[in-house]
């Protein structure tokens, strides 16, 4: 039953509800037994019992709930730097879509490589992840769009599920968009999303959600409507990208829907913002995206107003967001969303852990929850994200078991 004291700050996110409600502790101790949280406060008050126990030493630094990246498409083939210097010179996101670039250029590099390459590239992404404090990532398919492809990209997800160390949450993204052999039938790949490729993902348990991209050159609101009525009666929750480039009434649908989550939000309207609020639904801001595309930020400020939990997360792919550090979505967060520091902390952990429905069990530090905690080096959240560096976990734990770096004993 270790004890970790030396903690400068603890931030245990205890409050469910209060998106800048992180409950610092300063001064505190962590204690926690079989992978489980058993006491977290201020060292001072520690029980006696935990008298005899092993005590590791924090060195005076930041401990935060093992960071949850809740919006990844963390498997893929090849890379697009050509189409990132040709935005810089002016040619758009969607034009460059248009000839042949973008997702669908994406999705012929990954067609071309089989499942031991795919898995490798994405355990290397995986474990940088590690080494700066993620314990849970979520990870989307959406570059094989077929059914082949697509199952091979959640056939990685489940060997990384099954091998560990982080904790993986699997989407299936077969509707990211038409690929270019339906370009003219687009209503017949509707129909194999429908048809095949959903029980397939089903039968074999592949995924716990269903994500649709719900934009002029994706899918309609109709066309996303009806691939939900079948995701969800093959048991998968919904997740939607929406209201990325342009309003297109994505964020009313996920509200509609129950969904866990409407990602994106660059442009999402008033009465967006109402619904997901009213609904619960909660809004995952990719800042990396927004700067990558150069966008205006989402509305996160009307966003907390209108009661509308506020997440954060990498969204890791190659095109629109290739990194995969999730502190620097935080520090943008910070920066252009405008959200404090811990705000910006409660969206990469508990309100994360929401966005994957894994709250009951992830993203705060509480007795009965999983033991998943990230080392900081920084004294609180404020000075970690203000004073921005790329790798800052000296140990990252899950389940009570130090994965990456060390926790010496005192
Ligand atoms: O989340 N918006 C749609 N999908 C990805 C981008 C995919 C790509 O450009 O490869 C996103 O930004
Ligand atoms: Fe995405």
């Amino acid at each position: 039953m270790p004890v970790l004291t030396g903690i400068s700050s603890l931030v245990t996110c205890a409050s469910p509800e209060g998106q800048g409600a992180i409950d610092a502790v300063p001064d505190a101790a962590l204690a926690w037994r079989e992978g489980l949280v058993t006491w977290a406060g201020p060292a001072d008050r520690i029980p006696g019992a935990y008298g005899g126990e092993t005590v590791l030493d924090a060195g005076g630094r930041l401990v935060v709930p093992g960071l949850v990246d809740c919006h990844t498409h963390l498997a893929f083939g090849g890379w697009r730097a050509g189409e990132f210097a040709d935005r810089i010179r002016g040619r758009s996101y969607l034009e460059i879509a248009a000839a042949g670039g973008g997702i669908a250029s994406t999705v012929r590099e990954t067609r071309r490589l089989d499942e031991a390459s795919l898995l490798d590239r994405a355990r290397g992404f995986a474990s940088e992840m590690l080494a700066r404090g993620v314990t849970a990532i979520e990870c989307k398919s959406g570059y094989g769009l077929d059914v082949e492809t697509e199952l091979r990209l959640l056939g990685v997800y489940r060997t990384l599920a099954d091998e560990g160390p982080q904790r993986i949450v699997s989407t299936f993204l077969g509707a990211h968009v038409v690929p270019p052999e339906y370009r003219e039938r687009r209503e017949e790949y509707v129909r194999l999303l429908i048809e095949e490729m959903i029980p397939a993902v089903a039968a074999d348990g592949l995924a716990d959600f269903c994500d649709v991209f719900v934009e002029e050159g994706a899918f309609t609101v109709d066309e996303a409507r009806r691939i939900f009525r079948v995701a969800t009666a093959h048991g998968m929750s919904a997740k939607l990208h929406v209201d990325q480039l342009a309003d297109g009434g994505g964020a009313e649908l996920a509200a509609e829907l129950g969904a866990a989550s409407a990602d994106h939000l660059e442009f999402v309207s008033d009465a967006g913002i109402a619904a997901l609020a009213s609904a619960g639904v909660v809004a995952v801001t990719l800042p990396i995206a927004t700067l990558v595309l150069n966008q205006d930020p989402p509305p996160a400020r009307r966003l907390i107003e209108a009661g509308a939990a506020v997440a954060v997360a990498t969204d890791f792919n190659p095109g629109t967001a290739p990194s995969n550090d999730l502190a620097l979505a935080l520090l943008l967060a910070c920066n252009r969303q405008r959200m404090t520091p811990a705000e910006a902390i409660k969206g990469a952990t508990r309100y994360a852990a929401r966005a994957i429905e894994r709250e009951s069990e992830l993203g705060s530090l509480e007795p009965g929850k999983v033991a998943d905690f990230a080392v900081l080096d920084a004294p609180d959240v404020d000075h970690w994200l203000y004073h921005y560096r790329p790798a800052t976990a000296a140990a990252t734990v899950i389940a009570g078991e130090v994965i990456h770096g060390e926790l010496p004993g005192r």
